[in-house]
């Protein structure tokens, strides 16, 4: 009896501590800040389970990438080096920024490529994020785990008293899931739900965060799979941002649903709490709605996972000792946002969710019976006009629907204002459209217009994304630039040979470089650079000696001229 009862004590304890011994210590991205940045892109390989290593996909590292901070008002420069051997694209989600600029599925990095878009920060401070968009790509990319933060910080979230010290009190987390093989590799194909979390690529995740109030970030960048974030103690907790930015005053929850690409900011404070004691933050996903993703009860296949209708554990904290600049209060009030309301709406659309119908003609989701088509523009929007777009799901499933561009106003649900939580009052640029519903925004599509470069709008399911839920619109008008018809651009480059700078004089005042692309003689694209600022010359030295293709496109006629350099 005696010898059982201390056997049975000694499995105990191995089992308790072999539990606590799985937990890994969260991986926080490394931080990069100024106006210039430098963005890798590759293949590699990292760690993640027992056995074989997993070939993963990074940005300056072996999964995911940095945390950008930025500054609103700032000019930010983007060195984006794809040393995949696939191309790419990297999508700037929430930023508003020129078309040409955006990193949607226009804008492809082919292998060995340098891609240096550039613009003015005008978001608000707030949690965004940079992610691959090439058409059909987009999931196989996004789950090799090619991704990163990008924080905005502003004046007015600088002046208020909320925690902001990155990785000791403000904390990013990226929740997404993975499938794997027997080998350890993930599974993408067909998988709409991963089996294992991966809090910032960490399995299993603990954090020790100090005895105060806490902001957490957090960004849903899975394939399709929601999240009803909620703490295991069932404690309020505040939401204090959208995916756009600050809310007017924090909104106290016990839930928060997190559906793919959008983005939340809490409050959660851990001030009561007894140094050593611990919470868990829990997706609470079962017993959800039908059609909530994620809430299927199929433990395996293309719609099933382990992780399918149960509750589930995304980040166990450590309570520990309070740090310095302590936030122990909660705010009353945040900023003040002048949302734009239905009335202030010139034009009206609506958009449908279409596809999906089960039975033997089944077809992939769309919007309004039109798979996604890279030559077809299904909207022209006028530059500078406030829009109300009404998104109808009358679909088996539930989906999302995000923009590019502009940050929205979600003004009613199911046709009334009141049914829009005030968990989600902020600005959006992604919203849950759940099953046998339709959901009503506003938004100025204002400052950027490009008659050829379009912004997309879609699902940001990546795999329903890439079955073609999604549709492209342009932004057209005058930004004060003449349309006098113009000669073809010629121009000139010196100095010629060149070592570092390259320089270029336009034959006609009237033409502007809008697209200047950097060619081998074999005809492989080196360098893109949009909209050119080629006053300040063009950096060459990153290329071997030898000779060089230049062509530019000029912006009205978008005719394009070519001049040969010799880089020594
Ligand atoms: Cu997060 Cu079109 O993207
Ligand atoms: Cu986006
Ligand atoms: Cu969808």
């Amino acid at each position: 009896m005696r010898k059982i009862s201390f056997t049975l004590i000694f499995v105990l304890c191995i089992s308790v501590l072999s539990k606590a011994q799985t937990y890994q210590n969260l991986w926080i991205p490394d931080t990069l800040n100024g106006t210039e940045f430098n963005l890798t892109i590759k293949d590699t390989i990292k760690q993640l389970r027992t056995g074989n290593q997993t070939i993963t996909g990074g940005i300056n590292g072996n999964f995911w990438g940095p945390t950008l901070f930025i500054n609103k008002g700032d000019t930010v420069h983007m060195n984006v080096r794809n040393k995949l051997n696939d191309s790419t694209t990297i999508h700037w989600h929430g930023m508003h920024l020129p078309a040409v600029m955006d990193g949607g599925p226009h804008q492809v990095i082919p292998p060995g490529t340098l891609w240096q878009p550039y613009w003015m920060v005008k978001n608000q401070a707030g949690t965004y994020w940079y992610h691959p968009h090439l058409h059909e790509m987009t999931t196989e990319h996004l789950t090799k785990g090619i991704g990163g933060f990008i924080i905005v910080r502003d004046a007015d979230e600088a002046a208020l008293a909320l925690p902001r010290t990155y990785g000791i009190d403000d904390i990013p987390l990226m929740v997404t899931s993975r499938r794997y093989d027997a080998n350890n590799q993930f599974l993408f194909n067909n998988v709409a739900y991963g089996d294992y979390v991966l809090t910032n690529g960490t399995p299993n995740a603990q954090v020790s965060l100090p005895k105060q109030y806490v902001r957490l970030r957090i960004l849903n960048a899975e394939t399709e799979r929601g999240y009803d974030l909620g703490f295991s103690d069932n404690r309020t907790f505040y939401i204090i941002g959208n995916d756009g930015g600050l809310l007017n005053a924090p909104v106290p929850v016990t839930r928060v649903k997190l559906l793919v690409g959008e983005r939340v900011e809490i409050l959660v404070n851990l001030g009561n709490d007894a140094i050593g004691s611990t919470l868990d933050l829990k997706a609470f996903n079962s017993g959800q709605a039908f059609g909530f993703p994620g809430g299927e009860p199929a433990t395996s296949g293309q719609f099933g996972s382990l992780l399918n209708n149960v509750d589930f554990p995304i980040l166990r904290i450590n309570v520990s000792a309070t740090s310095a600049n302590a936030i122990k209060s909660l705010p009353t009030s945040l900023v003040n946002n002048t949302y734009w309301t239905a009335a202030d709406a010139t034009v009206n659309r609506a958009i449908a969710v279409t596809g999906g119908q089960p039975g033997p003609n089944s077809a992939p989701f769309s919007f309004d019976n039109k798979s996604f088509d890279l030559s077809y523009i299904n909207k022209t929007v006028n530059l500078n006009s406030i829009e109300k777009w009404t998104i109808t799901n009358s679909n088996v499933f539930g989906h999302t629907f995000h923009i590019h561009d502009v940050e929205f106003k979600i003004v009613a649900r199911n046709g009334s204002a009141s049914a829009v939580g005030a968990y989600e009052s902020g600005w959006k640029d992604v919203l849950y459209l759940p099953r046998n519903e339709n959901a009503t925004f506003v938004a100025r599509f204002d400052d950027y217009s490009d008659a050829i470069h379009p912004f997309m709008y879609h699902c940001h399911f990546t795999n329903h994304e890439d079955g073609g839920m999604m549709g492209q619109f342009v932004v057209t008008g005058t930004t004060g630039i003449n349309n006098d018809t113009k000669s073809n651009l010629g121009f000139t480059v010196y100095p010629n040979p060149v070592k570092e700078k390259l320089f270029l004089k336009i034959n006609d005042a009237k033409s502007t470089a809008y697209y200047i692309t950097i060619f081998n003689l074999n005809g492989k694209a080196l360098i893109m650079l949009p909209q050119p600022e080629i006053v300040k010359g063009i950096d060459i030295s990153s290329l071997a000696k030898g000779a060089y293709i230049l062509q530019m496109m000029d912006k009205e006629t978008k005719s394009i001229s070519v001049q040969k350099f010799i880089k020594e």
